[in-house]
Parts: structure tokens; sequence; C-alpha cells
């Protein structure tokens, strides 16, 4: 025997070995992600299944318990054995439609593990494990078996023992709307916080009013996911939501009325208080863990869209990104009306305003609400039609005008609710705006949904939801949905599911308590995680005194605009009235900041205080840095180091002058223009409540002439 054969002979015995030795133990129940840091590890304790986390050798998730309770037969959760288990590991690359970055790796080691009940009636379950380097994730899977070909079930048994008091920044657990200020709070405090109340519970109560706090308190405190969580040592942020959420009820999260570092999972039921029905086979969504040890390690994450399934779309060429301004922030600020009493907004003539515009600023679409009957009753009466114009707008006409300019018309759909009523008229109204050239929609449910009980984030919305999405892929137009469930992700399988609400967003500056300072400073680090999303900002004239004397928006202009780059969404709005950017210097950000891009850096991170992120531009080497704090005026500095090495770059620099400050001189703004490379940091000099924007750009010979170095 030649001695390779001997070694070839020796690691044939040694891999033997190692066969026989895992036929003789228990089979293995764990996922360890492809860099060994995160492991997510399940064990049968008197056969009902535990899960825990371990980052880095820490446990972040103690064993908590998974399982079910089900509204027709026994529960589903323990007495089971492990029929066997499987593993794999996967190391793809795929390309988004769109999004923060224009490629993304995906590299995971997956655990299947087959459980059956040892006893009648012998059901089966599959626990599904995957480990990646920034996170973890597991779902329930029912393999098609006999005996069980449906399920009601009554309650997803899923707990998560968080080992620590964590920071945590949060929203309430309210079925129907997200349209809450995040609060940070120790973890252990949500159990005492005021908690769940319904949109529906409040229209009731409150006579269509929206109170800022909710009294009601019928169980411990609960969160609505993605929660986002920090150590007390400041070295490792975790976010817990949940992934591919489809045909199923949203989760919310409820604290243990003894451990108050335990959640609960609570699913958001149907009327009848069965919280998902469906036939078997059938999947969870993921319940997702991410871990970073930064705060910006969170944001740069692709595990959300790692866990959906990649595009249905075949040819996505007729998805694209836009910035759009709209006939919109004049109803909130009650300059304009939706209906026909008062100042009627969506006229033909206004929107042909708009058009132009947008045309002359290089923006890419105008969305008009008020355009079709229905508001003179909305939150109460009779339904939308969503077929035919107000006499004052013509349809056609607006659309052929836009063509000519290059400028999209945005369609609107707002159902109040009315979800039944849409639905009847949704093949309809699809039809007509696809016929006369609408290649974008933004929907509503701003209302409570009918049927009474139904709530926005149940299983019966999850699927109403997605039934529009796949509509309008037939149709070949993208949806921004407003009053929406929270974002899983689904975008990477329906590209065409573009941007979505659910979130305080700007409107509630016109006619709410203002936002605070810190809001849009924290929702790149909560809200984001979830997706895109239509926040709506771009606002120049943040106190329209005259009409909306009580209220105004908390920021300075120089932050409206860095939020542009950092509340990402491929369906950007510049939200203000177009009077107010005319003639205004600072729309040259609005004109040219993109909505695709190809890379994204987060450069400064501190939840709810301060955020850089730069982002290239797609297929090409301009970037965009937007930096913003929340009521403490500071100065950060921004490396350059993203740059090409030599290479010279143009600044183009939008910032708060030195006197600036959100509460007494919000508009004080200031253009400096230079040269920087690589090696460069530049100096934001934040007001309270302020931001910077900069466009960074290869500079050409004649640039290179024009400016001297960056001040
Ligand atoms: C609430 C939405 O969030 C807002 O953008 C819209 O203008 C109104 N509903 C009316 O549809
Ligand atoms: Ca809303």
């Amino acid at each position: 025997m030649t001695v390779s054969r001997a070694v070839v002979a020796l690691a044939l015995a040694v891999g033997l070995v190692a066969v026989l030795t895992a036929c003789s133990s228990a089979p293995p129940m764990t996922a360890t992600s492809p860099d060994g840091s995160n492991t997510l590890r399940v064990e049968l304790r008197d056969g009902q299944p535990y899960y825990q986390v371990e980052a880095e050798g820490d446990t972040v998730v103690a064993p908590s318990p998974l399982g079910f309770t089900l509204a027709d037969g026994p529960p589903l959760r323990d007495g089971f054995e492990v029929l066997g288990t499987t593993r794999r590991t996967v190391d793809t690359t795929w390309a988004p439609v769109w999004g923060t970055h224009d490629s993304v790796r995906n590299h995971y080691t997956e655990r299947t593990i087959r459980l059956k009940e040892t006893d009648a009636p012998e059901r089966r379950l599959d626990l599904v494990l995957r480990a990646y380097d920034d996170g973890v994730a597991f779902r329930y899977r029912w393999p098609e078996q006999q005996g069980l070909d449906a399920l009601r079930i009554a309650s997803e048994e899923t707990e998560f023992r968080f080992t620590t008091d964590h920071t945590a920044w949060w929203i309430p657990d309210d079925y129907d709307n997200y349209e809450w200020v995040y609060r940070k709070t120790p973890l252990s405090a949500i159990r005492d916080s005021a908690s769940k109340i319904s949109y529906n519970s409040y229209l009731e109560e409150t006579d269509g009013g929206r109170p800022e706090t909710s009294e009601k308190d019928d169980h411990p405190g609960a969160v609505n996911p993605p929660m986002t969580l920090r150590s007390p040592d400041e070295t490792r942020y975790l976010a817990i939501h949940e992934a591919a959420l489809t045909d199923y009820s949203s989760m919310t999260l409820r604290a243990d009325p003894e451990m108050p570092t335990t959640f609960h999972t609570h699913l958001v039921p149907w009327p009848d208080g069965v919280k998902v029905k469906a036939s078997v086979p059938h999947q969870t969504p993921w319940r997702m863990i991410q871990i970073a040890n930064r705060p910006g390690g969170l944001i740069a994450s692709h595990l959300l869209q790692n866990l959906n399934e990649p595009s249905k779309i075949e040819d996505p060429s007729w998805i694209e990104p836009m910035t759009y301004v709209g006939i919109w922030w004049g109803m909130h600020i009650d300059k304009y009306s939706w209906g026909q009493k008062g100042v009627h907004g969506a006229t033909t003539e206004r929107t042909k305003r708009y058009m132009d515009f947008a045309a002359e600023h290089d923006i890419d679409g105008v969305l008009v609400e008020g355009w079709n009957p229905g508001w003179e009753t909305w939150l109460g009466g009779d339904e939308f039609d969503f077929t035919e114009s107000y006499p004052d707008f013509d349809l056609q006409e607006v659309v052929d005008y836009g063509e000519e300019r290059g400028v999209a018309l945005i369609g609107h759909h707002e159902t109040g609710g009315d979800v039944p009523a849409y639905e009847r008229q949704l093949d309809d109204a699809l039809a007509l705006y696809d016929s006369v050239g609408v290649p974008a929609i933004k929907t509503g449910y701003a209302g409570p949904i009918r049927p009474k009980g139904v709530h926005h984030h149940g299983q019966q919305m999850v699927n109403h939801y997605r039934r529009v999405v796949k509509k309008a892929a037939e149709h070949e137009i993208v949806l921004d949905v407003h009053e929406p469930v929270m974002g899983t992700g689904i975008e990477r399988t329906w590209p065409n599911m573009m941007t979505r609400e659910g979130v305080r967003g700007m409107e509630y500056n016109a006619w709410a308590t203002p936002s605070p300072p810190s809001h849009d400073v924290t929702l790149p680090f909560t809200r984001m995680l979830a997706g895109p999303l239509d926040y709506t900002p771009g606002i120049f004239d943040l106190t329209p005194a005259e009409t909306m004397p009580d209220h105004r928006v908390l920021t300075t202009l120089s932050k409206q605009l860095a939020n542009m780059v950092i509340l990402y969404s491929p369906v950007q709005m510049a939200a203000d009235l177009i009077d107010n950017y005319e003639g205004e210097a600072a729309v040259e950000f609005l004109e040219r900041v993109p909505t695709d891009w190809a890379e994204s850096h987060v450069l400064n991170a501190r939840i709810g205080e301060s955020i850089t992120i730069a982002r290239r531009k797609a297929d090409s080497e301009a970037w965009y840095v937007g930096t913003t704090t929340n009521a403490t005026a500071r100065t950060l500095d921004i490396p350059l180091d993203v740059l090409d090495d030599g290479q010279t770059y143009v600044a183009h620099v939008f910032e708060d002058t030195p006197d600036a400050d959100y509460r007494d001189n919000p508009h004080a703004y200031r253009i400096r223009r230079g040269l920087v490379t690589a090696g460069d940091t530049i100096e934001a000099a934040l007001a309270r409540s302020g931001g910077q924007a900069v466009i960074l750009e290869p500079a050409t010979a004649e640039d290179e002439a024009q400016y001297e170095a960056l001040e």
C-alpha cells in the first residue's frame, strides 16, 4: 500500500466511526451559522420541544417552549418523539429588483426536525431551524398526513425567554394600527404598560378620534414586532420579528405576568377568537431573531428578505422605483379637501400643475388622492367608488398629460376599511387604472375593517393584502399600502409590493401631537427592520401656521432632506405642496436623490439619537449620505472611506446653518460645495433635530477647475 492510499483508508475508517457515532446517539437538533457565531438548538423535554438561542457562546434566549393549542383537538405541543433530522447548507447570491443593495448573499445552515406524537392521534409536525451569521429563525411546518387535514389554531405557544433585561424599543400590540411613537423602556417594564387597544375600539369609544395612549389593560403589556433590544453592556443588539407572513395571522408578543423578560406569542384573532384557519400541509411564518454587535448591524442585515421566497414575477422590467409628489399634504393641513366640499384638491388643473412641476424637477410621479366619489361619507357611510371620477377630475386626460412629460400618475384606493366593497370592485378598479395607464397605486385602510371584528393584522386581512398584491401584479401595477400589515420581507417574492406605511408618519404632524425629534431617528432601528417605509418626508414649510396653527413638524429643513436617504422607500414621496418647493434651492436635493441603491452603509448609529447612512446609487459611482439627530445638537464625523481610492469627488452638502434650530429657526440651511477624496472626513454640525444631506459624485475636469477642497 502506498502512503497516500493508507491515508485514504484511514480517513474512510475515521469517517465511518463518525457516522456510527451519529447513528448511535440522539439525532442532532441544532443549526449553527456558517461562521460559528449563532446556534439554534432544540431539545425535547418530556416530549415537548424547547428551543434556545446562543450567540458567541452566550445564551440569549433560554430554553423556551414551542407548540400549539387547537380549537378542535388536543394540544399539539407534547408527547413527541423525533423521527429524524436533516441538515443542509445553502450559499447563494441573489439580485433584488430594487433595494438598498444590488446583490444579497443568502448563506445559512438549516436543520429540519421531524416530530411525531408517540400516542394517537400520532400527528406530525416539523421544525425548520436556520442559523445565519446575522441571526436565527425557525418555523413550524405541518407535512401532509393522514388524520390531520385542517388546522384551527387557538394559540401558538412559542415563547421568547430572554436572558437579560435589555433596553427595548417597541410599540403596543394594537391589532389594527402601528401608528404609535416608539417607546424606549427596560424590557421588563413592558409587562406593566398600558397595552392593546384596537382601532375598532378607538372608533367606538372616541367617536372617530385617536387617543394618544390607551388605558385598556386587560392583559400584561405587549408589543407589535419588530421589537429591538440592546444588552445592558451595549455589546449586543437583537431584533425580534417574523418573516414571510403568509396565510397566517400576525404575531404580537405579550409579557409573562410572572417573568417580565419572557414573552408569549399571541396571534391576532379572527372575530370568533380562532387565530388561524388553514388546511394541511401548511407552515407558519419564520420567527426571527436578528443578532448584531452594533445597531447598524441590524440595519445592514438581509435576514428578513433571505427568509422569503425568490421573486414570482418572471419579468419584473415594469417595476420601477420612483420619487413622487402629490395632492396630499394639502388635505392634511386643511388647505384642500378630498371631497367636493371645500377647496377640492384633486382637480384636473391642479394635477397638471403638479405634473409640470414633476417634469421640471426630475420627479417621476404624482399621487392624486380624492379623485373618486365616497369621501363625503368616509369612515361611516357609502362605499368608495373606484371606477368613477369626480366631475372636475379627468383621469385619462391627466394620465396622458403626464405621459407626454414622462410623469406617472399614482392612483389611490382608499377603502376606509370597507374590504368587502373593495373586493367587489377590485377587478374593475385595477382594470380601469391599467387601461388608462396608471403604473402605481397607493391603497389605504383608514378605518375599522368590515365586517366588524376583523382586524387589520389578522389572517383574513393578511390574505386580502396578498390577494391585492397578486392581482396588481397581473396588471403590472406596483403598490404603496397604507394601514397595512407589517412588512415581513414578502417584497422579495412580490417586488411590486414596493412600500408601505405601518408607521406614525408625517401626516400626524399636520393634525395630531407632532412626533418628537427622536421619532425619525428611531425608525431606522425599529419599524424599518420590517422593510421599506412610506413615511413621506421632504416637508419644507415646517410651520404652516395659517392652515395648521396648533401643529407643525419638529425638525429642521435639512433633516427632511437627510430623511429622503435614511428612511428608505423605493417609492419615495417629497411630501410638501409644490408651492413650497418653488424657488427653494434645496429642491436640488429632491431632484437628484435616487430611490434604488447599489450598496448602503451605516456610518454612525445611536438608536433614537443619531444616524448616518451612506448609499451608492444603483449603476453609478455617486453616493448620497444622510445624517440626522434627535433634540440634541451634535457634531458628527463622516469618514469618506466608502469612496474609491484615487478618485476625486465633488461634495454638495445641504445642512443646517450654525443658527438653525428645530424650534426657533427650522428653515435655515446652506449649501456648501467642494472637492473631497476617500481619505477626507466631512463634519456634520447638526442643529437640534437637524440633519445633513450630501451628494458625492466623481469630479469631472470642469469640477476640478471650478471647486476648491471642501472647507
Ligand atoms: C391615511 C393615510 O395614511 C394618508 O396618507 C391618506 O392621505 C389618508 N388616509 C386618506 O386616504
Ligand atoms: Ca395612516
